[in-house]
């Protein structure tokens, strides 16, 4: 297996007494993408703005290509394109100067800048408004552009933070489509995201993040299976939760039980089965239930099965 083009290790970063990344350990391989998902103020932004050098770590260690990102900055910074969450453009310029600033930015002149310039407005299908001035654009153009901005040096590690937030549906595609030809040309990706389609969609492998801590990672079908067979979330009358909880008899598929918000959380080997023998439990006992949720296995259940919250509250 090549060696990683990003490996980080036990990143932390605070903010006066406020841990805002704990210990985070994670790599990337050549042609990989990884999908960073968590809620809001999980991280994802402040891990990704030490990777692209714009925040010192307080602990931790990352290497790009081997290269130390805080001992080596200048061999790490023409490795790296950044796609930041906020826009980085200016709007009275054209997209040609947009991305000629940033070209020049990363040593590039004469006919290869041009050249790199025509091609990256090719890739995200601006070639046709290059001499517009950005601010005619939409907001999706605009996210396409900040994407092309990054993308302008041939990076061999593309950091992207939320690029598709606030865009419409067509521009998404289009920047779905991008993101996979940049990976079948081996580009290493970082996406971080808090739509649990788009990490199911694009990553090879995903690391799940609240609080700071990266809580899971693995391939989407990796981090599926810790939901088994699916997952009950079922409210009984307080009286009858206790004999639901012993009664494995009658639910063969039951894997676990716990309590979690006054509900019983049943995990079981197949949620269906499971769903038609608690439903008979319930009818034989003249238990009614009160409410009832079945998770089905994406990576929204994964959050939810592992912090008690949903990724979007
Ligand atoms: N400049 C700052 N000063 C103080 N605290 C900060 C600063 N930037 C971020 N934080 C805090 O660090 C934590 C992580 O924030 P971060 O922006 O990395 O989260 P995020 O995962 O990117 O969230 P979002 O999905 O909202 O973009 C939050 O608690 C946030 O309030
Ligand atoms: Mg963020």
């Amino acid at each position: 297996m090549p060696d990683p083009v990003l490996e980080v290790k036990g990143l932390v970063k605070r903010y006066g007494d406020r841990v805002a990344v704990q210990r985070v350990s994670f790599s990337i391989r050549e042609g990989e993408v990884l999908g960073l998902l968590g809620p809001n103020g999980a991280g994802k932004t402040t891990t990704i703005s030490i990777l692209a050098t714009l925040l010192p770590p307080d602990e931790g260690e990352v290497r790009v290509a081997g290269y130390d990102l805080v001992r080596e900055p200048h061999r790490v910074k023409p490795l790296i394109g950044f796609v930041p969450q906020d826009l980085a453009l200016y709007p009275t310029l054209s997209a040609w100067d947009n991305l000629a600033f940033w070209g020049r930015l990363y040593g590039l002149r004469g006919r290869a800048l041009h050249e790199r310039i025509a091609a990256v407005l090719e890739m995200v299908g601006l070639h046709e408004r290059a001499h517009d001035p950005v601010k005619t654009f939409s907001g999706g153009m605009k996210r396409r552009l900040n994407i092309a901005a990054g993308l302008i040096h041939r990076p061999r590690l593309l950091l992207l933070d939320e690029p598709t937030v606030g865009v419409d549906p067509q521009s998404r595609n289009f920047i779905f489509e991008h993101i996979e030809r940049l990976k079948a040309e081996g580009t290493a990706i970082l996406y971080t995201t808090h739509y649990m389609e788009e990490a199911e969609r694009l990553c090879d492998r995903v690391a799940i993040m609240d609080e700071g801590r990266i809580i899971a990672l693995d391939t989407p079908q990796g981090l599926m299976r810790l939901l088994g067979g699916g997952i009950i979330y079922v409210r009984v009358p307080d009286d009858a939760a206790a004999a639901l909880s012993r009664a494995r008899d009658a639910l063969p598929h039951l894997r676990g039980v716990t309590v979690q918000d006054h509900r019983l959380k049943l995990e079981t080997t197949d949620a269906q089965a499971a769903l038609l023998e608690l439903i008979a439990w319930c009818n034989r006992h003249n238990v009614s239930i009160l409410s009832l949720e079945v998770l089905e296995p994406n990576l929204e259940s994964v959050f939810l099965h592992l912090t008690g919250k949903r990724l979007r509250d």
